[in-house]
C-alpha cells in the first residue's frame, strides 16, 4: 500500500505551497487530477494584494479585507492575513516570480475592487500562471513526490482522525489505497455547478465533498462570488485588472452606470456590488445589443497600455469573441468565480473537527474573506495559508505512529466504483450535468429569492435521484474521463444541494449573498456563520460565532 506521512490533494497554488513546507521536515506527496501547472490557480489573472508600499499600511489591508465581507470574515484571522502579506510577496519576488515593475524597479502594483489603496502586485494579467510556474519550480527543488492525474476519490476518517485517501490512478486504472498521518486539501473551488463560470473543468468540488462526507461540517457555503467581468457567452475571467488599469463599463445606453451605484469607487467597487450593478442594467433593459450583457470598455487606454498589462485579455477577446479590445469594446456578463464557504479550519490550517486534517485556499473557509472575497486577496490566501498548512501538517506528524487503516471503507469505495461502471443502461452523466448547471445559474445566482430557491433545491433533489442510476458510457478503466465525470457530478450535485438549501436558510443580504425577498443585511439574527454537517437524514445546520476584533459592522458604502 502507498504510504506518506503527509499527502496533499491539489496541486494548485496552496497544495505546492503547503508542500514546499511540508516536504523539509516530512515525507510528503502531492496528488493531483492534472498536472501542477494546469491547475485553476493559473486562471487568476489581475494579481495578488498585499501592503508593500510604504505609504500603505496591513491595517487598511485588514480593514478594507473585512469591510469588503460585509463584516462576516473572522478579523483576527484576517488580521493575521493581511499582516503576513508582504513577507510573502517578497519570498515570490525571492523565488523568481517575474512582477511587472514601475519606473524605479519597485513591484508595481494596480488598483483592484474594494481596495482603499493601489495594492495589488501583478504579472502582467498573468500573475497566476507566473505564480505557478515559480512554485512549480520550488516543488521541484524539494523534491517533492507528485503523482500526476491520480483522482482522489474518498478521505479516509475512523473515529474523527484521517487515515489516509483513495485515488484512481487514470494511466493505469488501478485504484489505490493510500495510508497517511495527516492530509491538506487543496482542491479549489466548485464552480462547474454553474452554467456561465470562470473555473476551469477540473474545479468540481471534490475537496469540499469528500470532507463533508468524511464527517467535517462546511462553513458560510451560501456564499458564492460572480465576477463582474466574464466573457460574454463562455464565462472566461476578463480580470479586474481592466478595470484597476481605467477601464469602464458601459451600458447599452453608453453610460458609465456605475458612477450611480458607487460614487466613490466607480467601477472599482467590490465584486459584489459591481456584479447586481450589472445585473439591474439588463434586467431593466439597459443592456448591449438586446444580450444580457454590458461592455467593458477599453480603448481609451490605448494599444500600448493594453499590450503591456493586458495581453492575455487582448487575446481571449480575439480568440473566443472574435474582437479587438484595442478598437472595441468587451461584451462581459458576471461569471460563478469563487466560493467563499468551505471547510472550517483554523490560522494553521487545521481542522477543529478532525483529527490530521489540514485544508488551504479555496476548499477552505478560515474565513478571511466572509461573504465576499476581495479581488487579489485569493492568490494571497493560497501563500499566507498554504505555507501554514503545510508547516502545521509537518509538525502535526512528527513522532506520530501510522494508525490502522481501514480496509472495509477502501472496499466500500471500490465497490462504489465498480457499481457505477457496471451499470450499462441509465442516466445520462452530460445531461444531468447540463441540467444541475441550468438550475444554479438561473435560480441560485447573483439575486437570489425564496420561491426560486426553493424550486432550486426541489431540481437539485430531483437530479440526485437520477443520478443514482446514471450511466457511464466509456468501460475501460484507462484514462476513463467519463467515470471520473462522474464522481465530479456526485460531488458538484452534494455541494449545490447544500449552497441551495445554505442561501435558502439564510433570510438576509449580506456580500454575494443577496436575496431580493429580504434586502437588508440583519447583524441581529444573522452576523453567524454557518455550518452543515452530514446527518442521517440529510443536511444539519448549526450556527458559529463570528470573532470581531477591531472593526464594528457598518453599513458598507463605495
Ligand atoms: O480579476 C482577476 O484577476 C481575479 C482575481 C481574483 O479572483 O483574485
Amino acid at each position: 500500500m502507498i504510504t506518506h506521512d503527509v499527502v496533499i490533494v491539489g496541486a494548485g497554488l496552496a497544495g505546492m505551497r503547503a508542500a514546499i513546507e511540508s516536504a523539509k521536515v516530512a515525507d510528503t506527496a502531492v496528488f493531483t487530477k492534472v498536472h501542477p501547472v494546469r491547475s485553476h490557480s493559473g486562471g487568476a489573472q489581475g494579481g495578488i494584494n498585499a501592503a508593500i508600499n510604504p505609504k500603505d499600511s496591513w491595517k487598511d489591508h485588514w480593514f478594507d479585507t473585512v469591510k469588503g465581507g460585509d463584516f462576516l470574515g473572522d478579523q483576527d484571522k484576517a488580521q493575521v492575513f493581511t499582516e503576513e502579506a508582504p513577507e510573502r510577496i517578497y519570498e515570490l519576488e525571492r523565488w523568481g516570480v517575474v512582477f511587472s515593475r514601475t519606473s524605479d524597479g519597485s513591484i508595481a502594483q494596480r488598483p483592484f475592487g474594494g481596495m482603499n489603496f493601489h495594492r495589488c502586485c501583478y504579472a502582467s494579467d498573468k500573475t497566476g500562471f507566473l505564480l505557478l510556474q515559480t512554485l512549480y519550480e520550488q516543488v521541484l527543488r524539494h523534491r517533492v513526490r507528485v503523482y500526476e492525474e491520480w483522482v482522489v476519490t474518498k478521505l479516509i476518517v475512523e473515529e474523527g482522525s484521517v487515515r489516509g485517501v483513495v485515488a484512481y490512478e487514470l494511466t493505469t486504472g488501478k485504484i489505490h489505497a493510500i495510508r497517511a498521518k495527516a492530509v491538506v486539501l487543496a482542491t479549489g473551488g466548485t464552480g462547474r455547478m454553474y452554467r456561465v463560470t470562470s473555473n476551469a473543468h477540473a474545479c468540481t468540488g471534490d475537496g469540499r465533498a469528500m470532507a463533508y462526507r468524511a464527517g467535517s461540517p462546511l462553513e458560510d457555503v451560501e456564499f458564492v462570488q460572480f465576477h463582474p467581468t466574464g466573457l460574454y457567452g463562455h464565462g472566461i475571467l476578463v480580470t479586474e485588472g481592466c478595470r484597476g488599469e481605467g477601464g469602464f463599463l458601459l451600458n447599452g445606453e453608453g453610460e458609465r452606470f456605475m458612477m450611480t451605484y458607487a460614487p466613490t469607487k466607480i467601477e472599482l467597487g467590490p465584486r459584489d456590488l459591481v456584479s447586481r450593478s450589472i445585473w439591474t442594467e439588463i434586467r431593466e433593459g439597459r443592456g448591449v445589443r438586446g444580450e444580457q450583457a454590458v461592455y467593458l470598455d477599453l480603448r481609451h487606454l490605448g494599444k500600448e497600455r493594453i499590450m503591456d498589462r493586458l495581453p492575455q485579455v487582448h487575446s481571449l477577446c480575439r480568440d473566443y469573441l472574435g474582437i479587438d479590445c484595442i478598437k472595441d469594446p468587451i461584451p462581459i456578463q458576471p461569471t460563478a468565480h469563487y466560493f467563499m464557504g468551505g471547510v472550517p479550519v483554523d490560522v494553521w490550517g487545521a481542522s477543529t473537527y478532525l483529527q490530521g486534517l489540514f485544508a488551504a485556499g479555496e476548499v477552505s473557509c478560515i474565513s478571511i474573506h466572509g461573504a465576499n472575497r476581495l479581488g487579489g486577496n485569493s492568490l494571497l490566501d493560497t501563500q499566507v495559508f498554504g505555507r501554514r498548512a503545510g508547516i502545521a501538517a509537518a509538525r502535526f506528524v512528527q513522532g506520530r505512529e501510522l494508525l490502522g487503516f481501514p480496509n472495509g471503507q477502501y472496499d466500500q469505495e471500490v465497490a462504489r466504483i465498480q457499481t457505477l461502471m457496471e451499470r450499462t443502461t441509465g442516466t445520462n452523466i452530460g445531461e444531468l450535468r447540463t441540467e444541475l448547471q441550468r438550475t444554479l445559474t438561473d435560480l441560485v445566482g447573483v439575486f437570489r429569492n425564496g420561491p426560486d430557491l426553493q424550486r432550486a433545491v426541489l431540481a437539485i433533489e430531483a437530479l440526485q435521484r437520477k443520478a443514482q442510476d446514471m450511466v457511464v458510457m466509456d468501460k475501460s478503466m484507462i484514462f476513463n474521463t467519463d467515470l471520473v465525470g462522474a464522481l465530479e457530478l456526485q460531488n458538484l450535485l452534494l455541494g449545490a444541494e447544500l449552497i441551495a438549501k445554505g442561501a435558502l436558510r439564510r433570510t438576509e443580504s449580506r456580500g454575494a449573498h443577496f436575496r431580493t425577498d429580504f434586502l437588508k443585511r440583519d447583524d441581529d439574527n444573522w452576523l453567524r456563520h454557518s455550518l452543515v454537517f452530514a446527518g442521517s437524514d440529510g443536511p444539519l445546520w448549526k450556527d458559529g460565532e463570528v470573532t470581531l476584533t477591531e472593526f464594528k459592522p457598518s453599513e458598507r458604502k463605495y
